[in-house]
């Protein structure tokens, strides 16, 4: 008989429990038990990305991961990411620069790039390329990812510009 372990954990701002095998790793839970297949396997050596995920903020291979060891967690993956009303900067950096080929590197390339973002809002080239070195490509060359991330940070720097200067107009008017 398998031994199974309850869990509960935040998947996209959705609340899930489930019973596991303590052996399952968090990508086959997010594939195979929430369907949530746009997390991708692309080797059994913990080295390609494809499966990246967030997990309390921080991207991790969700291959490199078991699922019990989220329980509790809040884990985002690019499902989460943003929406078509409403992409997420890397979503959009990646539509406007052509950041993707074939796509199947693409939501882990995107999950880790969020990542780098979030601790790193306006990264050079070369700290974008340096974060890449976790997540394989086997189409793009690399140069319109790292097109696609750098748009990205300056747009989110843009939209904090604004919101700023549009707090200080605000706080300004109340004055
Ligand atoms: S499937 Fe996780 S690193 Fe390749
Ligand atoms: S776009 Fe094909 S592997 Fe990256």
């Amino acid at each position: 008989m398998n031994r199974t372990c309850k869990i509960a954990l935040t998947v996209n701002e959705v609340a899930r429990e489930a019973e596991v095998e303590p052996r399952l790793l968090l990508v086959h839970f997010l594939r195979e038990k929430l369907n949530l297949t746009g997390t991708h396997i692309g080797c059994d050596t913990s080295q390609c990305g494809a499966c990246t995920v967030m997990v309390n903020g921080r991207a991790v291979k969700s291959c490199t991961m078991l699922a019990v060891q989220a329980d509790g967690a809040e884990v985002l993956t690019v499902e989460g990411l943003g929406n078509m009303e409403r992409l997420h900067p890397i979503q959009q950096g990646f539509w406007e620069k052509h950041g993707l080929q074939c796509g199947f590197c693409t939501p882990g390339v995107m999950m880790a790039m969020a990542g780098l973002l979030q601790e790193n809002a306006s990264p050079t080239e070369a700290e974008v390329r340096e974060s890449l070195e976790g997540v394989i490509c086997r189409c793009t060359g690399y140069q319109f990812i790292v097109d696609a991330v750098m748009h990205a940070a300056s747009e989110m720097a843009k939209s904090a510009e604004s919101a700023e200067a549009a707090q200080s107009v605000s706080v300004g008017e109340g004055e």
